[in-house]
């Protein structure tokens, strides 16, 4: 039955309380660098949200890249790390798209499977494809992945190449393997993507990863596979279960439950239950339309529907103050400096423009993007289905790497949240294409599973507005505003 599996579930998250610490000279980890690419967060997001929330180019314009190879020799590429998916797609030399004028794919890379001797063709039914009809379909193969920094090859593993593109980029899905295309359109067994495959080669313990974005002003971040930084992150990292939807675990959906300003924990609101995605791939966040309208209020920005953005004074960004998400009642609650959300978008005769990194949700489910993720050390933890928070040391130049071992309570320095809320109501969880083909109500809506203070089969009452912005602040009781 649904709901006694996830009240064991919760039981299982719930009684692991001690943790263990594995330290070792040479940790059985993989860390890559990533940089930031500067890239317009509105018109990326724009691509991505002109349907509903997370459709369309979700995928395909994640800001942070790692390099990487395939082949023997290496064929090199600049690839997008995208939690939200979960194949490694790059684009074919000879597409039409790649063949243009202007060589559009030069700058992400291209693979030509005859310039191979390790390629090994696998079937014909990669096809990812995005609302807007863009997309890449062709063939899936198998090839030597490698990184030069830190040295490492992974041998055969399972990509896609797009012969027919439409996107100019390589992406890296590190999402559940549910997710695959080949999965979720082909109907075939799952296939060992890169993080799984690092646990099959034995090179990490468990399929976990911790991505850290470092500041808004910083251009390198890392993530690192198997381990956890405990020098990168404040005090203990905090576990929360992943929210399954139709019984399924197939994204990184949690419950924030508070939000408050400058410290005042849940001066906003408390005692909600909002399933929220915590999503690499997205620029900005996206809360609850009156949520949104209240802090525009709040912070004086002017909400342009044209734009899909609130243009804010720069000066924001130099006044002290944060917005704080506590998740799961009992949970973490991680500080976002007002200088993270002031995203400088261009220049008007030699002055700066600026949006508030936030915008509204909609009828689509809330969405918690690099704005907020820049804040927060996230470990990722896709074998017990958790996901671990603590707020994150910006510019941080020591390193403490621990391994994360297999088990439910393998992350290092890690204590997992009482009472944490395991089941949800997620509104607009289905639309996303490569997505989950699930729609309304996920989970079971099982009160014991949750425990104190989370009404967990509650619906979001203000998405009942849909996109009507004005007044919608009136909809449930704010504190403070
Ligand atoms: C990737 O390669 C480019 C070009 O060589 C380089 O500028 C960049 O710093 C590299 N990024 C990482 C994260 O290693
Ligand atoms: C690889 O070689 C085959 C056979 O010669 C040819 O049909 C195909 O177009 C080539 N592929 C690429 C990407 O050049
Ligand atoms: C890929 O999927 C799209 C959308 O479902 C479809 O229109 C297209 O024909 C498919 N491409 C191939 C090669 O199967
Ligand atoms: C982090 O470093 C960047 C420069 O690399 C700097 O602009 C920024 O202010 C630093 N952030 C903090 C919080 O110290
Ligand atoms: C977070 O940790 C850093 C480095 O360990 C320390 O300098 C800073 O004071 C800590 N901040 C808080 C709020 O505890
Ligand atoms: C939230 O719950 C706590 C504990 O039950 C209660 O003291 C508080 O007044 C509640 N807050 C709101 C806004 O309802």
């Amino acid at each position: 039955m649904k709901g006694s599996t996830l009240a064991l579930a919760a039981q299982l998250v719930t009684s692991a309380s001690a943790f263990t610490l594995v330290q070792r000279e040479n940790p059985k980890v993989v860390k890559f660098d990533i940089n930031r690419r500067n890239v317009n967060p509105l018109e990326h997001d724009r691509l991505r949200r002109r349907d509903t929330v997370q459709v369309t180019l979700d995928n395909l314009e994640t800001l942070y890249f790692m390099n990487a190879s395939l082949g023997t020799p290496e064929q090199n590429f600049r690839l997008h790390i995208d939690t939200g998916s979960s194949d490694l797609w790059v684009n074919a030399a000879n597409s039409r798209l790649c063949s243009n004028i202007g060589q559009p794919c030069s700058v992400a890379g291209t693979y030509n499977a005859n310039d191979s001797s390790s390629y090994n063709y696998v079937n014909s039914v990669f096809n990812i494809s995005y609302v807007d009809g863009s997309g890449a379909s062709g063939d899936y193969a198998t090839d030597t992945f490698k990184l030069s920094n830190p040295d490492l090859t992974v041998e055969d593993l399972q990509f896609g190449i797009g012969y027919t593109s439409s996107s100019p980029e390589g992406i890296l899905g590190i999402g559940y393997r549910v997710n695959e295309v080949q999965v979720n359109r082909a109907g075939l067994d799952p296939y060992s993507n890169l993080p799984q495959k690092l646990v099959d080669d034995k090179t990490i313990n468990t399929n976990a990863y911790s991505l850290w974005l470092n500041d808004l002003d910083a251009s390198t971040g890392s993530i690192l596979f198997g381990g956890v930084d405990t020098d990168k992150f404040n005090g203990t990292l905090s576990t929360l279960p992943i929210i399954a939807e139709s019984d399924t675990y197939a994204e990184f959906i949690i419950a924030l439950t508070a939000m408050g300003e400058d410290g005042d924990k849940g001066s906003i609101f408390e005692n909600e239950s909002v399933a929220v995605l915590l999503d690499s791939g997205s620029s900005l966040m996206y809360l609850p339309d009156n949520v949104a309208t209240a802090l525009y209020s709040k912070y004086n920005a002017e909400y342009d529907s044209s734009q899909g953005a609130a243009i804010c004074d720069c000066d924001l960004a130099n006044q002290d103050g944060s917005i704080d998400f506590t998740f799961s009642s009992d949970g973490p609650t991680i500080s976002v400096p007002l200088n993270e959300l002031v995203l400088v978008m261009g220049y008007q005769r030699g002055e700066p423009i600026c949006i508030l990194g936030i915008g509204p949700s909609g009828d689509s489910i809330s969405v918690l993007g690099d704005t907020f993720l820049r804040s927060a050390y996230v470990v990722y933890d896709l074998e017990n289905n958790q996901i671990g928070l603590a707020q994150t040391v910006f510019n941080a130049t020591a390193s403490n790497v621990k391994e994360i071992e297999s088990g439910s309570d393998g992350i290092p320095s890690a204590t997992s949240v009482p009472n944490a809320i395991s089941s949800l109501s997620v509104q607009g969880g289905g639309g996303r294409i490569g997505g989950p083909s699930v729609t309304g109500s996920i989970g079971g809506s099982n009160p014991e599973s949750s425990g104190f203070g989370s009404p967990a089969a509650t619906p979001m009452p203000w998405h009942a507005a849909g996109a009507a912005l004005a007044g919608a602040g009136l909809m449930m009781g704010f504190n403070g505003f």
